[in-house]
């Protein structure tokens, strides 16, 4: 068995829709239980419980939102004390309207993310370039996609970007699992 906790936070529902398609590919693993939550519900004992840590922010002021950053400062540093969280493995994945083509702060939302996982001492999974769909708007360092044109107006997530969301829940689930047995 693997265990694989997906938190996200999200305004407008796009990041959430992200974070239900990398729980299906999470779930695509054979003996995967898969929890899929908010980062308002987070407890400490679903980090404690997971093996692989997902964690999604919409882009907000070219950074993580601030209920992520209060999930990774509240939840996630009282386990800091402990090492509690110290081996399991991590991934991240981000949307934002990603104004003037340079992603509107996708990397940073995504790398501030990832410097707390480090932080915490997860083995940290990146998105690679082999996923399918990784041409609709991968990012290395993890899955990103854009929700608005440049005219602001919401352009809704293609189910070809969706794949590759799941795509990336199913890899990190993976990598989780073949870890876990040794
Ligand atoms: C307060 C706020 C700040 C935002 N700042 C950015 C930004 O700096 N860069 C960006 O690309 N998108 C930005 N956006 C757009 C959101 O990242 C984008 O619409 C995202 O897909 C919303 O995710 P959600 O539907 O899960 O809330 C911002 C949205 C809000 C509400």
């Amino acid at each position: 068995m693997v265990c694989t906790l997906v938190v996200y936070d999200t305004h407008y529902g796009n990041t959430k829709k992200v974070a239900e398609s990398v729980a299906e590919g999470a779930r695509s693993i054979e003996g995967a239980e898969v929890v899929l939550i908010n980062a308002d519900e987070v407890t400490q004992d679903h980090f404690i419980k997971a093996d692989a840590i997902i964690m999604g922010s919409p882009v907000h002021m070219g950074s993580c939102s601030w209920k992520i950053k209060k999930c990774i400062d509240e939840i996630c540093a009282p386990l800091w004390m402990k090492d509690a969280l110290q081996g399991k493995v991590g991934g991240v994945f981000a949307t934002g309207s990603g104004y003037g083509l340079a992603g509107g702060g996708c990397e940073i939302a995504m790398i501030s993310m990832l410097a707390n996982f480090a932080e915490l001492g997860l083995i940290i999974i990146p998105f690679p370039k082999s996923t399918t769909g990784y041409d609709l708007g991968g990012v290395h360092w993890g899955y990103y996609v854009r929700t608005m044109d440049n005219n602001f107006k919401p352009t809704g997530i293609s189910p070809e970007s969706l794949k590759a969301a799941q795509l990336h829940g199913e890899y990190i689930t993976k990598i989780a699992k073949s870890l876990r047995k040794k």
